[in-house]
């Protein structure tokens, strides 16, 4: 990570599996084990699944195929990423530019100044930067995701300790409850946590990540999904289990929210780590004789076992033990330590799981401050070690904030008041304002940019040019064919073939994709009706 020059010295993954693994490492978090139930549980269960899967499909695979191609053709950061491939001038940047001009007038009529002078800031630099702006925009999600994403990080650190003092064996809901509940209510015990988490997180990124990256992932993940199947087999077997696994497979319309759809969305690259180049910067130290289609293939595959994993191994004990499903941000800390609690050696599996989790935060977390870090370090010309101290220390301190208003505005309540006159917000806390900015509006954003700029600005020719390197023929083979496991046969390989991977990846990125993202955001803007 050291250089950006797209030279020979650039250090890749060590093979097909070792991107696959890091990237699933950087996926696969607390998004999946953490987020994913307790917004699944919010937003009505099954319904918000399916909307979540569809925009996994539609959204999240082209988007990472752009994101993986972008960033093995450049060998570059996201900013380096951009600013390599745009032109200099483009007369769509600057329609955009004055398309959220007007928008940031108009709010600013309208008395909304917050969102005004952002979307007025956002229009000068398109003016100034053209596209190099998603880049831009990707470096500061960083800041704003990691800062909440490390108050979560702590919590597992808190929760290891406790279940390896044995304080987590739990009777009853209540108790799991009032474990959880004292955390949250000192605020200066979460603070300290998520020093403790950053610090950590700082520290690997300092050292250099990318050969750690690989070894943890590739003990990780094998070793959380054994656990996950361990704590489904186990919360199936109990009483009125079933309700859950219901809850969270069976889709009711009814249940929808307004903002589900948006959530879904938000969740969809949060959860495959999409939208703020992050993928770019994985994606640039992968090799030229790597299938993209099968590595993107699989990880978003892994990401969702997990997700969906996850899921199973806590609804149906959160309707055994009857825990509200929608209870927040404290779901799986409530619910998990209740299935250990019913099994042999339950202290010992419980402590194993809480280390698991941190580790998979911390792959994460990593992968978020190194989109920051190997920015500063590449555009403005940072020493390693001053880009992470200093990033480091600014999101640490925006954490603080998150840290101390995790259900309510209590300690903060001036940034409340603050908040209310210039963005009219009504989340409820501060953390629930991060998550959505990040999550929901940062992400798809920048995930709209990703795909217009590879399928509209860099184009999809030259994008499709790179995705055939090291794919064999996978690009091109008739659809059907592929599917039907006839690539390499001789009938089908004969014509030109229209409707293969490589089109159908260029309508999606081109049409699809941007359209859908355009719309959730219509649809939260309360522009549609549905
Ligand atoms: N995907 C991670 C998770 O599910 C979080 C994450 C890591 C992330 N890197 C990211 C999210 C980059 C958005 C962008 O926990």
């Amino acid at each position: 990570m050291e250089n950006n020059t797209p030279s020979e010295g650039r250090e890749h993954w060590s093979g097909q599996l070792g991107f696959v693994l890091a990237a699933a490492g950087s996926a696969i978090g607390l998004g999946n084990i953490w987020k994913f139930p307790y917004i699944t549980g919010e937003n009505g269960g099954g319904a918000f699944v399916l909307i979540y899967l569809i925009c996994i499909l539609l959204i999240g695979m082209p988007v990472m195929l752009c994101e993986i191609i972008l960033g093995r053709h450049t060998q570059k950061n996201p900013v380096g990423a951009f600013k390599m491939l745009s032109p200099k001038s483009s007369v769509t940047a600057h329609l955009i530019g004055v398309v959220l001009f007007t928008c940031g007038v108009a709010l600013i009529s309208f008395e909304t100044y917050g969102w005004g002078l952002i979307f007025l800031a956002v229009a000068i630099l398109i003016f100034k930067y053209g596209w190099i702006m998603p880049g831009i925009m990707g470096v500061f999600s960083g800041f704003i995701i990691l800062s909440y994403y490390s108050v979560v990080g702590g919590w597992t650190i808190s929760y290891f300790f406790n279940a390896a003092a044995g304080k987590l064996v739990f009777q009853n809901a209540q108790q799991a409850a009032g474990c959880f509940d004292s955390l949250k209510g000192n605020p200066w015990l979460c603070v300290a946590f998520h020093i403790a988490f950053m610090a950590i997180t700082c520290l690997i990124i300092y050292s250099g990540v990318r050969k750690g990256i690989e070894r943890w992932s590739r003990i990780l993940m094998p070793a959380l999904f054994i656990i996950l199947i361990a704590l489904i087999l186990r919360g199936i077997t109990l009483p009125n289990a079933l309700d859950g696994v219901d809850f969270f497979l069976r889709p009711d319309f009814s249940k929808i929210k307004p903002k589900s759809v948006l959530t879904a969305l938000g969740h969809a690259f949060f959860t495959l780590s999409l939208g703020m180049g992050a993928i770019i910067t994985y994606g640039s130290y992968v090799s030229k004789n790597e299938n993209l289609f099968k590595a993107s293939l699989s990880i978003v595959g892994l990401d969702t076992l997990a997700a969906i994993m996850a899921g199973l191994a806590i609804f149906p004990v959160a309707y055994a033990v009857k825990i509200n499903p929608e209870c927040g941000p404290g779901l799986v800390f409530q619910t998990l330590p209740l299935v250990f609690s019913q099994i042999p050696l339950g202290i010992f599996w419980c402590a194993v799981f809480f280390i698991l989790l941190f580790i998979a935060a911390l792959t994460s977390a990593m992968s978020l401050l190194e989109v920051v870090v190997s920015f500063a370090m590449d555009e403005l010309k940072w020493p390693r070690h001053f880009a992470t101290f200093f990033c480091g220390a600014v999101i640490t301190i925006l954490g603080i904030f998150s840290a101390v208003s995790i259900s309510n505005w209590e300690n903060i309540e001036w940034i409340h008041s603050a908040l209310i006159k210039i963005f009219n917000t009504s989340q409820s806390s501060f953390f629930d304002f991060m998550d959505n900015l990040g999550a929901n509006w940062l992400l798809p954003l920048g995930g709209l940019f990703i795909a217009l700029f590879t399928g509209w600005i860099w184009g999809t020719k030259k994008a499709v040019d790179e995705m055939r390197i090291g794919s064999e023929n996978f690009a091109d083979v008739n659809f059907i064919s592929l599917l039907a496991g006839l690539k390499d046969d001789p009938g089908h390989n004969a014509k030109v073939h229209v409707i293969t991977l490589a089109s159908l990846w260029g309508i999606f990125v081109r049409f699809i994709a941007p359209l859908a993202i355009f719309l959730a955001f219509l649809q939260i803007a309360g522009w549609i009706k549905n």
